[in-house]
């Protein structure tokens, strides 16, 4: 078995943003600005928050943290959101999410203009995504992909089984392992909760991506022998052992699956830090201009 080290993964590239950034300094251009927006002060939110920002100022990004009160308005986001916008010195922003229940998520996401929205998550990008164009693709399938392409893991004729159909992780995971691209060309299957006999289909996985939220719900006897496994996710449990009081744990039984399959990524040191990369990447492409101009203007009132 061979671990899938996101750690060093993570920072291999970082270094690789690093030095680009450095490039275009010299060559006269500004440093890419990403604007990470949290509402709200929860615990897991924050730190996501706040690594994306350390990560900025890793690379040489220029961050900045915007922190809204937990009771503003959907129209005050929205203005925040349209200031944000149709500010030349940002490259791309981020509003962390889950949103208060009171704010319409699907109307912020949408608010965000597609050239700025480096999360991916805009119909925009999601739709460039399904086609195969350039665009933004959500970090963490981006991560999960670069992964795959970084330990040089086969996936062309594939069999990958994803656990999960979310907006952000599981559907768009499914739909780019399908695509005509490397890696992608998989057969791929998408289990979620009403599916029948979850394991019938796990064990003729190749390829299996766990991103449900439920900890350790892959089992070894769910795993086919050699089989690559890319936990996802990511349950805070109580550990009064730990100094934060809790640990963070997958979506995999790790002990028991990573000695029957040929690759595997842990949680921690996984997907979750390949996400944050995946995120700065995308700043990068937003500050080069790679799938969008920047003299779109983009008014939310015009929704
Ligand atoms: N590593 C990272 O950077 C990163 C990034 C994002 C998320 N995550 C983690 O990944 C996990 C999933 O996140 P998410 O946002 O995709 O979650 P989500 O929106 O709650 O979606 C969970 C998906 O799993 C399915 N599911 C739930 N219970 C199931 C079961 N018993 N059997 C089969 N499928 C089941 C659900 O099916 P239905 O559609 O039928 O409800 C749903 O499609 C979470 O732990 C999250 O913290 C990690």
């Amino acid at each position: 078995m061979q671990l899938i080290d996101g750690k060093k993964l993570a920072q291999e590239i970082k270094i690789e943003i690093a030095d680009e950034v450095k490039k275009m300094v010299m060559s006269g251009k500004r440093t890419p600005h990403l604007v990470a927006v949290l509402v709200g002060d929860d615990g897991a939110s924050r730190t996501y928050v706040n690594s994306k920002v350390k990560s900025c100022e890793e690379v040489g990004f220029k961050s900045t943290f915007i922190r809204l009160e937990r009771d503003i308005t959907e129209n005050e986001l929205l203005a925040q959101i349209n200031t944000l916008n149709n500010d030349d010195a940002v490259d791309g922003f981020i509003i962390q999410l889950p949103l208060p229940k009171h704010i319409d998520e699907e109307k912020i996401l949408l608010a965000i203009a597609p050239e700025k929205d480096v999360d991916g998550f805009h119909p925009t990008n999601v739709g460039r995504m399904t086609l195969n164009l350039p665009g933004y693709i959500s970090a963490t399938p981006k991560g999960i992909l670069e992964m795959l392409n970084r330990y040089n893991i086969e996936t062309e004729g594939k069999h990958c089984v994803v656990i999960g159909r979310s907006n952000i992780v599981g559907l768009p995971m499914s739909l780019l392992m399908q695509r005509r691209s490397k890696p992608g060309n998989c057969t791929v299957t998408i289990c979620h909760s009403k599916t029948n006999d979850l394991s019938k289909y796990t064990l003729q996985a190749d390829i299996i991506i766990a991103a449900l939220g439920k900890p350790k719900f892959l089992t070894a006897d769910m795993v086919k022998k050699g089989a690559v496994v890319i936990d996802v996710g990511i349950t805070r449990v109580d550990d009064p052992s730990k100094k934060s009081g809790f640990k963070l744990l997958g979506d995999v039984d790790f002990e028991h699956v990573s000695k029957k399959c040929s690759y595997i990524s842990p949680v921690p040191g996984g997907v979750g830090l390949m996400t944050v990369v995946s995120l700065l990447q995308n700043t990068l492409s937003a500050a080069k201009e790679e799938f969008y101009a920047k003299s779109m203007s983009f008014d939310v009132d015009n929704l």
